[in-house]
């Protein structure tokens, strides 16, 4: 599609690949793994990443997020160490929140030092704190924002600016805000991730993961790909497509439900604390109104109580699912010390600020009433 589209009716038509044969509306299911090459331009293969489905979506997603290129995976992480892997090698040095995604965090503490790839985790996402740690032989800086699970935000186009100074990479992972509230390549960010196991699939019934950027960038992630595998099928794919259909309409949903329950927890007084962007009490309220065209429907609090007590309260509740994951249309629950942060040690988690207490919240698509009911009577 040529037009200049807004993200709605990019969600709807982007990336079709309208089925001439029999002038269906949808891109056809292609199953085959085997591509004839005679008299074609490349050969196709699943796990080259370029088959009809893989880059139906692909489409979509690059045109939501203002990127050349892109590249499906099997999963969130797969996206992300394939990038890493891509980018960087023995020697070089990453710099990264200490506050980002469980997987992540375990990832690089657990795969980069016997690669010889060195890493220096930031206590907080100031600038300031990105620009003291790089080095001679840093490469790359990567960001969450909002980060999971105390929602807090980094400057994009400031740390993006940083980088260009000292000609470094930058990788973000935007699984939270998804392309309809946060477009961090026009801040200036190389590459752009995503688990699209969430917001994207919506349904809380896919896994996998995506990478958006130049074309030379993805070119670069290609290659390194192509050795590791991690590709997605055409079924899946086709699964997608259709749940980006409805991606706009979920996420506004969503956020406009997240604002009002953020509003509702802040006046209980079973809660010691909500974190939430779109609060005009959380700190960086005016760096989200710059950067985020929404604030998202990811939001976590503190109950005044210990763990057996947030306990007791998740099994109180009647609606809201305690499930892992999130960016479903169901509201979910979670203790992040259980869930996403289980593989931190009590001492990681106290020192990122992960308390017993915490719970993140995924709102979903329901009635804002129902969700701040369940959540009132199970705190009384
Ligand atoms: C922010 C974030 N990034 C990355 C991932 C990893 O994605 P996946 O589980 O699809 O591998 C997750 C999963 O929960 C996540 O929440």
């Amino acid at each position: 599609m040529k037009l200049q589209a807004s993200p709605d009716t990019i969600c709807v038509h982007t990336g079709t690949q309208f089925d001439h044969h029999v002038k269906g509306v949808n891109t056809p299911i292609h199953t085959s793994s085997a591509f004839g090459y005679m008299h074609t331009n490349g050969n196709k293969y699943p796990r080259y990443y370029n088959t009809p489905n893989q880059v139906a979506v692909v489409n979509k997603l690059c045109a939501l997020e203002h990127a050349e290129d892109g590249i499906l995976f099997s999963s969130g992480m797969a996206a992300i160490s394939t990038l890493i892997l891509a980018f960087l090698k023995h020697g070089d040095h990453l710099v990264i929140p200490k506050e980002i995604y469980g997987g992540t965090y375990h990832f690089i503490n657990s795969e980069l030092n016997r690669l010889g790839i060195e890493f220096t985790f930031i206590d907080d996402t100031t600038v300031a704190s990105f620009e003291k740690a790089i080095r001679e032989n840093t490469r790359m800086l990567f960001l969450e924002t909002p980060s999971n699970p105390l929602m807090k935000l980094t400057d994009v186009a400031a740390v993006a600016q940083l980088a260009k100074d000292h000609h470094l990479m930058t990788a973000i992972d935007n699984t939270f805000a998804s392309p309809i509230n946060q477009n961090p390549m026009l801040l200036g960010i190389d590459l752009v991730m995503h688990s699209g196991t969430k917001y994207l699939g919506g349904h809380s019934d896919l896994c996998f993961g995506a990478l958006v950027g130049s074309k030379a960038n993805i070119a670069q992630v290609h290659a390194r790909a192509i050795n590791l595998g991690g590709s997605l099928n055409a079924a899946t794919c086709a699964l997608i497509e259709r749940s980006m259909k409805t991606l706009s309409l979920r996420v506004e949903r969503q956020t406009q439900n997240a604002q009002a329950v953020a509003e509702f927890l802040s006046r209980q007084s079973g809660i010691k604390k909500v974190n939430y962007p779109g609060l005009s009490s959380h700190e960086q309220h005016a760096l989200a109104q710059k950067q985020m065209k929404g604030f998202g429907a990811m939001l976590s609090f503190e109950l005044d109580g210990d763990a057996a007590a947030t306990d007791h309260f998740l099994d109180k509740l009647q609606m809201i699912v305690p499930a892992l994951s999130l960016g479903g249309v169901e509201t979910l629950i979670c203790a992040s010390a259980k869930t996403s942060h289980l593989k931190m040690t009590p001492e990681q988690r106290t020192s990122a600020g992960i308390s017993d207490s915490l719970l993140r919240l995924s709102v979903g698509i329901e009635a804002a009433a129902d969700i701040t009911g369940d959540i009132y009577q199970a705190l009384q």
